[in-house]
């Protein structure tokens, strides 16, 4: 008989009843530290003193407000973004995927009222995640995501990871509209895009006048040791998605966007009923003065350097069980020759919590206020976890 829950996930038999910081402790009291972060989501940790405010405040004020109406909590954040980043505007969402939908909507809006209504295909790249949803899926268009639930949305071109040649190629193609990219794979194994590929790809989209999109959903919001991934580069996309993070844990997306690829969205084109919600933005602000700020970012970097250097130790010590170290900032991940399912597992054992990805690649994502002491501890237990598959 089908579950009460859709079975969708293949889930670990773990209950979690509360977190504090980088832990979750699980019903029978048992701790596990918590390197995912619910997939780079609590990036101030669980049960944060100063978003448990932010929520708890808020919602003895007002939980909901229509987009009919100027909600100040969601003007707030908007005004944070816009002047931490390259951005002129922006639009909230729930999620990721619901960004996704977006910038697909956004692009194609942008060429359709420049008078250019043919320019529709957007070009990603494989391994590539956007979300679940039909314009997500077909974006990604990976087997895996999209067997089974056609007809596929039209207009999508993914390219190989990498491929120069393949990209300056297909973006000269008069029916493009935007170029698509995560900065760094996540559910792909944490493959970043080089700086200087992301630069280059900056210079052929301004030579073409394609959009360019990032995807920012896993890595930006201070993930990488910088407030976002592209800024490494040292370019701005004309349109980039975000979620996770923003929300320290509470459902919370955002689209940012120059005015240029922005300005085609006007009133009615797009809506969401609870985007922008007070109580999301209210949370979203709280991470931003805390995440936003110089010195928490340089801490992220420091921490990276200490966290990557343990995991090259542990890359020596265990060259049966391990590659490779790669990512950015704290979106680190391993990369295994085992299956990575069987070091999550062992993780487990442990009382340590990673996240597998494609390309045989375990992500290690810990809040980004993790502590030294955790970092030490959680590299002692991946030694046991890696220690246990070897003598299995
Ligand atoms: C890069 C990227 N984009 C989009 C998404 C979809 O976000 P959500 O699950 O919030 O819809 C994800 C989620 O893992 C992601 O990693």
């Amino acid at each position: 008989m089908i579950p009460a829950v859709l079975p969708t996930y293949n889930r670990a038999p773990l209950t979690f009843e509360r977190g504090e910081g980088s832990w979750l402790i699980a019903e029978d009291g048992r701790r596990y530290l918590d390197m995912g972060a619910g997939i780079a989501v609590n990036a101030l940790g669980h049960a944060n003193p100063a978003l448990t405010k932010a929520l708890t405040e808020q919602a003895q004020k007002v939980w909901h407000l229509s987009n009919l109406y100027r909600i100040p909590e969601q003007e707030r954040l908007a005004a944070m973004l816009v002047e931490k980043t390259f951005a002129d505007t922006v639009f909230f969402t729930n999620s990721g995927t619901e960004a996704a939908e977006l910038v697909v909507k956004m692009a194609r809006k942008h060429w359709h009222d420049a008078g250019q209504p043919d320019r529709t295909r957007i070009l990603t790249f494989e391994g590539a995640f956007h979300g679940r949803s039909s314009a997500a899926i077909a974006a990604a268009g990976s087997e895996k995501m999209t067997k089974g639930f056609g007809p596929l949305l039209p207009g999508f071109t993914q390219l190989a990871w990498g491929d120069h040649e393949a990209l300056d190629r297909a973006i000269r193609a008069p029916d493009v509209a935007a170029v698509l990219v995560e900065p760094i794979q996540g559910e792909g194994g944490i493959r970043p895009m080089p700086d200087v590929c992301l630069k280059g790809l900056r210079d052929l989209c301004d030579e073409t006048g394609v959009l360019m999109i990032l995807d920012e959903v896993q890595c930006g919001v201070g993930r990488t040791g910088r407030l976002f991934a592209h800024e490494w580069a040292g370019v701005s996309p004309d349109i980039m998605m975000v979620a996770k993070g923003i929300g320290g844990g509470f459902p919370l997306g955002a689209v940012l966007a120059i005015e240029d690829a922005a300005r085609a969205m006007t009133v009615g084109t797009h809506g969401s009923t609870y985007g922008g919600n007070p109580l999301a933005c209210a949370v979203g602000a709280a991470v931003m003065d805390i995440v936003g700020d110089d010195t928490f970012l340089s801490e992220v970097r420091r921490k990276s350097g200490l966290f990557r250097q343990g995991l090259e130790g542990l890359v020596a010590a265990h060259p049966d069980v391990f590659e490779g170290v790669r990512g950015s900032g704290l979106m680190l991940g391993l990369k295994c020759k085992v299956a990575p399912a069987d070091l999550v597992k062992a993780g487990y054992e442990q009382g340590l919590l990673t996240v597998p990805a494609a390309d045989n690649v375990v992500r290690l994502l810990p809040p980004l206020n993790i502590g030294d002491e955790d970092i030490a501890e959680a590299l002692r237990r991946l030694d046991k976890a890696a220690g246990s598959l070897k003598a299995a």
